[in-house]
């Protein structure tokens, strides 16, 4: 493996993974709930919160004034690093799936003004997305009497793109798509899908959230109206994300939070609402929390996305390869490629029994439905077991991984 000179280079940097649990050095494999972060970021969080905390634009005292720059350059930093372009905006959310709801609710919601989705109207999304990109639109179509489609996969977890052109119409308003299924890892060719179904006049939502930290989509380079990421998965802080896109789609959204911030003038009954990005982000938001998902970003182009890339995509591979060997045991996506997700279900061995072995000997990993039960319902099976891979990850790790997996099978067995 080409890739094993990268290994340990980086992972002295996050001051989370120097630890035993249960008496075993931590193999962290859950990067794609949750990513540690690097010491750069942890300090960038700190300087802010030490010599800069206070309120932003409401304020003309000195600190005030620091915050609100530095909130605005967090967000410069953010659009430069998804690629964004001149007619693009930011908007802070509290991660993707505040981002992807902002985005539902904002097109169907008719509080201040008629909702861009009318009854008759259709949204598609795909059966491989997480909750976050599917139970929203369950409700816009309920709140506009739009008709909601899911583009299935085959078998094997892959979408196809004549299956999309089957299901656009004349009155497709949306379509959502992930850009790494965080179930499975598959990766769908998500640059022709957003594409085609822009062609067909749709309004397009990409969830980025899982190939943001190694695999940035260049923004200004995709048919994408709205972009959904989360600065936990990119070793930013927990509670942190954004929602990037054109302008002139944000500007159809209906804000889904009244309130601080966000108007231009109030009197006791009306109110008219301020420009982007303020109008999509009322009350206090999290400036220490923006200043640090920026500072993950310029740390990430510090080391290269490419690197990243590359080294998460051969642990995968090396996952791939030692589990597949494993009697009964089937990997989902096998052949998935960009992806940092390796997610496998085994013959007489729940998830959950198997991560709690795992965890005895120091490796976490995330068992369940990962929020993508019409995922599995499709492919017909049931919970999985789930690594997904960090830039601080090894092929030691990868090695324990399939070690202590081939061991819990044979105490479970
Ligand atoms: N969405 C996160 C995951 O896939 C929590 O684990």
């Amino acid at each position: 493996m080409g890739d094993r000179l990268l290994e340990g280079a980086h992972a002295g940097q996050f001051p989370g993974l120097a630890q035993s649990v249960h008496g075993a050095p931590l193999a962290y494999l859950d990067n794609a709930a949750t990513t540690h972060m690097p010491q750069a970021v942890l300090d960038a969080m700190q300087a802010y919160e030490t010599a800069n905390r206070a309120n932003i634009h409401r304020g003309v005292h000195t600190l005030s004034q620091r915050s609100t720059e530095a909130f605005d350059r967090a967000r410069d930093t953010l659009k430069r690093f998804v690629g964004a372009g001149d007619a693009h905006e930011l908007v802070f959310t509290s991660g993707t799936t505040e981002a992807l709801n902002l985005v539902a609710h904002g097109l169907s919601d008719s509080g201040i003004g008629p909702a861009v989705l009318q009854p008759g109207d259709e949204i598609v999304t795909t059966a491989l997305e997480h909750h976050a990109n599917l139970v929203p639109w369950q409700a816009a179509a309920r709140r506009s009497g739009a008709k909601l489609h899911v583009l299935r996969p085959d078998s094997q977890g892959q979408l196809h793109v004549d299956d999309l052109a089957r299901l656009l119409g004349p009155r497709t308003r949306v379509f959502a798509v992930t850009a790494c299924a965080n179930a499975t890892g598959e990766r769908p060719p998500f640059e022709t899908l957003l594409s085609l179904a822009a062609e067909a006049g749709a309004l397009t939502v990409l969830d980025a959230a899982q190939a943001v930290s190694h695999e940035v989509p260049a923004l200004s380079q995709l048919e994408c109206d709205f972009m959904a990421f989360s600065g936990h998965k990119m070793y930013g802080p927990m509670g942190t994300g954004a929602l990037v896109g054109r302008r002139a789609a944000l500007e159809r959204l209906a804000p889904l939070r009244l309130g601080g911030d966000m108007v231009e003038w109030v009197n006791e009954q009306d109110a008219t609402f301020a420009e982007l990005p303020a109008r999509l982000e009322g009350g206090t938001p999290n400036v220490g929390g923006a200043v640090g998902m920026a500072a993950a970003a310029d740390w990430i182009d510090s080391i290269g996305r490419e690197a990243i890339d590359s080294h998460v995509r051969a642990l995968r591979a090396h996952a791939v390869s030692l589990l597949s060997a494993l009697k009964g045991l089937r990997v989902l996506s096998p052949g998935a490629d960009h992806s940092a997700i390796v997610s496998f279900v085994a013959e007489d061995a729940h998830p959950h029994d198997l991560g709690t072995l795992l965890d005895r000997r120091g490796i976490a990993v995330r068992t369940g439905h990962h929020c993508a039960q019409p995922l599995l319902e499709c492919l017909g099976i049931g919970p999985t077991t789930r690594a997904s891979f960090a830039i601080y990850n090894t092929h030691e790790e990868v090695e324990r991984l399939a070690d202590a997996v081939a061991h819990a099978l044979e105490v479970l067995r």
